[in-house]
């Protein structure tokens, strides 16, 4: 089999952004631009992939660092053909060349591995857009005939030319010899002074190989994006899609415009999500789970049955089967519910496993804990996990009480059935089925006069 190499240009400056991120690293759906483009190109068989790094290149490098990608430096951005020059020695002798854009982040691998196609029999596959308004692009120069002849930059573009509606995506793919064999053979003489990818379209017309041009499902996937309002468009657009495809999947959407998706999300059947809801990263969603307004959820697994009231957040959570969440809950990295067990409103979990029908319901921090079954915290109980220097756990058996307000000083354990009267302080190990209380006993005065004014 043929190998592919995937070149993606991502050099430029990106100077509309005004941005001291680089270009490519700017993200829609949460995932760098340049990340979509080489997820999407992974689908593609047999393909390594090399990226022409020049702004920021140093950026670009560490952001990507441990992914199976060839880096090629553009220490000075002198155009297209230039940029992919650049890459040509890390490219192998036979196959095919697919170019990309690192700023244009949603070409599909449907539409790449049909250029690919192209490419592998041996002619020039071509991306080409319609637009209503191709001011700025290359225009498609076809024969009489109807085949494509070259490509002309806006700069250097006739008015009959500019004319041409139809415009280049800038995205190709051909055979690796013919490239090869063109791009030194590139010149700067021109408007802008560049070195040209575009003009091997013209090269290849000349020597009879055929260009075989073909368009993309929508225009949003050769959007380019320049700067922070075509970087919003495009994102609104995205987010279109997703929502489209969890509701495809079943998902019930309040507002398909008002939920934002950025990873990957694993739903059941019959979930509803409410308005404003944020999921990041990886989250799973079992069956019958309600996601109530203003919910930001990443990397999460949720349960079946579960219930997630309005205004909470959940990171790095995992809450089994019909629990009961919120509203205003804050569930930190390592919260681990069981099922049935209720997290309610103004409570802070973080590294705590909260056992099987436990309750945590108002205003309480559990930290670095382990909360056997059947427990009942009180309201506004805080685990003092931390010591100003170290971390330490606490641990409640099954069907322990734990009265309202209590501080519990880690390390310390409460054993199954144990009862803790309101108010305490514990900072000392609680027997099995023990009441504790550390309150000071009440004093009732009689005859107490209340101060009164000073005249
Ligand atoms: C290019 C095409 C044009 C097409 C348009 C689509 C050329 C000569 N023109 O024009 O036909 O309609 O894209 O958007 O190819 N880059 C580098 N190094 C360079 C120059 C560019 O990496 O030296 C990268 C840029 O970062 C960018 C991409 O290549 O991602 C396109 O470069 P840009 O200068 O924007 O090309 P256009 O003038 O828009
Ligand atoms: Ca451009």
């Amino acid at each position: 089999m043929n190998t592919l190499d995937i070149v993606i240009l991502a050099a430029g400056q990106g100077s509309r952004m005004k941005s001291t991120l680089p270009k490519v690293l700017h993200t829609i759906g949460g995932k760098p631009m340049l990340q979509h483009v080489i997820d999407s190109a992974k689908a593609l068989e047999n393909a390594r992939t090399h990226i022409v790094i020049g702004h920021g290149a140093q950026q670009v490098e560490t952001a990507l660092s441990g992914q199976a990608v060839q880096f090629s430096l553009q220490a000075e951005q002198l155009g297209t053909g230039h940029a992919v020059a650049q890459a040509m020695p890390n490219i192998s002798d036979n196959g095919v060349v697919l170019v990309l854009y690192g700023d244009v982040p949603l070409t599909r691998p449907e539409t790449m591995a049909e250029l690919v196609k192209i490419a592998e029999r041996g002619q020039f596959g071509l991306l080409t857009v319609n637009l209503a308004d191709p001011t700025g692009y290359g225009r498609i120069v076809r024969s009489d005939a109807g085949d494509v002849v070259a490509i002309v930059e806006h700069k250097d573009a006739s008015d009959a030319q500019r004319a041409i509606t139809e415009v280049n995506t800038g995205i190709l793919a051909l055979p690796t010899a013919l490239l090869r064999e063109w791009i030194p053979q590139l010149s700067a003489n021109n408007a802008q002074g560049e070195y040209y990818l575009t003009d091997i379209i013209a090269m290849a017309a000349e020597q009879g190989v055929r260009i075989q041009a073909i368009q993309p499902a929508t225009e949003q996937e050769v959007q380019g994006v320049n700067n922070r309002l075509q970087q919003a468009e495009l994102e609104r657009w995205y987010q279109r899609r997703q929502a489209e495809a969890l509701m495809l999947d079943g998902v019930s959407l309040a507002d398909p415009a008002r939920i934002d998706v950025r990873g990957e999300v694993s739903v059941g059947h019959d979930v509803a999500i409410d308005i404003n809801v944020i999921l990041e990263g990886k989250v799973e969603i079992g069956d019958n789970v309600t996601i109530e307004a203003n919910c930001i959820i990443k990397d999460s697994v949720i349960g079946c049955g579960t219930h997630i009231k309005a205004n909470s957040l959940l990171d790095e959570a995992v809450v089994a089967d019909n629990c009961d969440i919120g509203p205003f809950a804050r569930l930190r990295p390592g919260s681990h519910l069981a099922n049935n067990a209720k997290i309610g409103n103004f409570v802070e979990t973080k590294k705590a496993n909260i056992g099987e029908g436990s309750k945590v319901n108002h205003l309480s921090y559990i930290g670095d804990a382990e909360v056997g079954a059947d427990v009942n915290v009180g309201a506004g109980t805080i685990t003092c996990n931390y010591d100003g220097v170290n971390k330490s756990t606490t641990e409640i058996g099954d069907g322990a009480f734990i009265g309202s307000n209590t501080a519990l000083v880690a390390p310390v354990k409460v054993g199954a059935g144990a009862t803790i009267g309101a108010g305490s302080t514990i900072t000392k190990e609680v027997q099995a089925d023990q009441l504790a209380i550390t309150r000071a006993k009440q004093t009732n005065l009689n005859n107490w006069q209340r101060p009164v004014k000073k005249s």
